[in-house]
């Protein structure tokens, strides 16, 4: 693929004539599993589809133009994509994980950590560089960052934490889920693996389940694609194709959802019914808590237009329910202590007009007398 000098371009022109044959501006969906080979040792560069496929691939270049890595990989989820990541690790190899992380990694991590031992998580705030280091061992091998966190919208310095990662040998991931390349790309502030749940914000309308993985260096690029084709859990041509739609509008996109929720978080502020707003000011994701818990059902009950839904990034808004959704793996103690209260909703800002948004919270808080 082609990277322009703005990112806008090169996310409108991923994937554009890509098919040298017909010159289709739109990728075409090559659902073809095996590839002829005209002879022996003879290869078009596609021989099975796990191991490369035509429209996978334009995803794949494409997200690793975005990041600024040296390859991307597209799997079947986000936590796919994240496993994909584990599974370069032995025990008793231990990562430094952001202490507010999405529920599922967490569940994952801990899964993995009390059944296979294969690597344990350490959480420590990633806010704080000197916790950081407090916390690195003979064992340490990675830092693993949500920068904003999720849901507590908590952000780190990624190139602090590279610069302190590099010191003590170490890897840096960070799941960019949540502010995507137009906002942020973590391989310039040092980061060697970038990781996304491509169902959010990159595919952006709520009907792709996808995961992307960037990396940064041969060797790590050459065991995460060795890994990707062994185990197979990967992207189907279709649903790349769907992300590949998805992201020519994802600088568009960002800039309303980023616009939107940036007044959200203003007006509920101002709000009677709120106790404490959280928002990075980047991207539509904020969090609020209300001043009284037993206010969460008819709150969630009286929304008309935002959907009470558990997920995030797409243009329709929606409000989930850490607690009992995202992040309910979570022992209840252990989630109260960091943070994720029983009066704490988080809100995807969608792209809607910020008028009819702030219209279906008032009515929603009216009901609340
Ligand atoms: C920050 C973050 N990372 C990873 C994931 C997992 O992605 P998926 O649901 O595509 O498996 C999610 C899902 O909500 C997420 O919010």
């Amino acid at each position: 693929m082609t990277t322009f000098n703005h990112i806008e371009t090169t996310l409108v022109q991923m994937g554009n004539r890509s098919d040298p044959r017909t010159g289709a501006v739109s990728t075409p969906i090559i659902l073809s599993t095996a590839y002829g080979r005209d002879g022996l040792g003879e290869s078009t560069g596609f021989d099975y589809t796990r191991t490369k496929n035509p429209t996978r691939a334009v995803l794949e270049q494409g997200i690793a133009d975005l990041e600024g890595g040296d390859a991307g990989f597209a799997l079947s989820s986000g936590m796919a994509a994240i496993q994909l990541i584990m599974s370069l690790f032995k025990a008793p190899d231990e990562w430094l994980v952001s202490s507010d992380v999405y529920g599922g990694t967490y569940r994952l991590l801990d899964f993995c950590y009390k059944n296979n031992h294969i690597l344990k998580p350490v959480y420590v705030n990633t806010a704080d560089l000197n916790a950081i280091e407090q916390a690195i061992t003979p064992n340490t091998k990675a830092i693993f960052i949500e920068t904003p966190s999720n849901p507590l919208m908590e952000e780190c310095d990624v190139a602090a934490i590279s610069a302190l990662a590099k010191k003590h040998n170490l890897l840096v991931i960070v799941d960019n889920t949540f502010l995507t390349p137009v906002l942020f790309r973590p391989i310039e502030h040092g980061a060697d693996i970038v990781v996304h749940s491509a169902t959010k914000y990159l595919s952006g309308h709520n009907d792709v389940l996808a995961g992307l993985v960037v990396a940064k260096g041969q060797s790590l690029c050459e065991r995460l694609y060795y890994l990707q084709n062994g185990v197979g859990a990967v992207l189907s041509p279709f649903d790349s194709f769907l992300a590949i739609r998805g992201l020519k509008t994802l600088a568009l996109r960002m800039e309303r959802h980023q616009a939107n929720a940036t007044e959200i978080a203003q007006f509920l502020r101002e709000q009677p019914e709120i106790d404490s707003v959280l928002y990075s000011g980047k991207s539509g994701m904020l969090s609020f808590r209300l001043k009284k818990e037993e206010w969460v059902a008819p709150f969630l009950k009286a929304i008309k237009l935002i959907t009470f839904a558990e997920s995030l990034g797409g243009t329709e808004s929606f409000i989930t329910y850490p607690s009992t959704q995202t992040h309910m793996d979570i022992p209840e103690a252990e989630r109260i202590a960091r943070g994720i209260t029983n009066n704490l909703l988080r809100f995807s800002v969608g792209i809607e007009h910020i008028d009819d948004l702030k219209a279906d919270l008032r009515q929603a808080f009216a009901q609340l007398k």
